[in-house]
């Protein structure tokens, strides 16, 4: 009987943080033949197999494939061979995703083509995409902490560290929650207090990882606590104070409609903190 054809819809998958997804279609140790995309933007490691020779086909996009000490275009009908312990790299220098059937005899065991851990441009999702928010687990907490600590971080926060987050933890009247990428690495983290209140939520702390700024996460945190927020009865609501010389955060607030008020009587702020307000839509 003839063997099922395949497909990379019936193929085992692997999707990784960078936004590339390979779909393994032979995987034998003498041979191994994947589907590749490589998102806009990414690129692999520069490196090298001891015994497989490779062959690189672009299915759809463009490719720019440096080989040794030369950098080659690949486009689409056209591939490129890689022997035996030739250092190589595939980049995708595009706006479109990059498709590519990769064919390795023996199969590489050295950990695949070693994905780049390089921040993606903004515009391209990068570590945006499959990232969700969930509650905080206690083993979070480590990360949380080690977040709050980095640099450029501290200034712009209040009081801190593992106590402190694991008051919150327990607090009935607050909700701590972390954004994590598909791997369940936790990349930011949020925090909603105030909940006993009945028609408003403060938004007490929001941190994206500092290696992850600049590339949407913090809109996507923001988005998810806000639609939290918004999801409960009564919510006429939420607030927060910033520190007036925090631009990148008060932009952020800004953007999504938050505006500066004078602060109700009884609100405490930061040294220097600004009260600022955004109300669902319609209340
Ligand atoms: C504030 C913070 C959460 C933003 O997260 P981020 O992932 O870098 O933000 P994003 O990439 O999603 O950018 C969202 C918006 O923030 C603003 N922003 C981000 N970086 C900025 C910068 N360097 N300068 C000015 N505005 C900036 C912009 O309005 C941006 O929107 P745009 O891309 O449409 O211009 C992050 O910088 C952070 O954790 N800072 C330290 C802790 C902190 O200040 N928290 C807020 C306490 S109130």
């Amino acid at each position: 009987m003839a063997p099922d054809p395949i497909s990379p819809d019936t193929a085992r998958r692997s999707t990784w943080d960078d936004g590339c997804t390979v779909w393994h279609l032979v995987d034998r140790s003498d041979l191994s033949v994947v589907q590749e995309s490589l998102a806009a933007g990414s690129a692999t490691r520069t490196h090298a197999h001891d015994r497989s020779r490779e062959y690189f086909h672009v299915l759809s996009g463009r490719a720019v494939v440096a080989v040794g000490p030369r950098t080659t275009e690949v486009t689409a009908g056209s591939g490129i061979e890689i022997p035996p312990r030739v250092r190589h790299q595939i980049r995708n220098e595009t706006d479109e995703e990059l498709l590519l059937l990769v064919v390795s005899a023996p199969k590489v065991t050295s950990g695949r083509h070693a994905h780049r851990a390089r921040p993606l441009r903004r515009d391209y999702g990068g570590v945006v995409v499959g990232s969700y928010l969930r509650p905080t687990r206690p083993g979070d907490l480590d990360t949380v902490v080690e977040i709050e600590s980095a640099q450029d971080t501290g200034q712009w926060l209040g009081e801190g560290g593992r106590e402190w987050h694991e008051q919150v933890l327990q607090a009935p009247d607050k909700e701590h929650w972390v954004l994590v990428d598909r791997l369940d690495r936790v990349v930011a983290f949020g925090i909603l207090a105030a909940l006993d209140r009945p028609d408003e939520v403060e938004l007490r702390r929001m941190v994206v990882a500092p290696e992850g700024r600049g590339q949407g996460l913090g809109r996507l945190l923001l988005r998810q606590l806000l639609e939290h927020a918004a999801g409960r009865p009564h919510v006429r609501r939420v607030w927060l104070d910033v520190g007036a010389d925090n631009a990148r955060a008060r932009s952020l607030y800004r953007a999504f409609g938050f505006v500066e008020r004078e602060a109700p009587p009884g609100a405490i702020l930061l040294e220097n903190g600004l009260y600022m307000e955004w109300c669902p839509d319609g209340r």
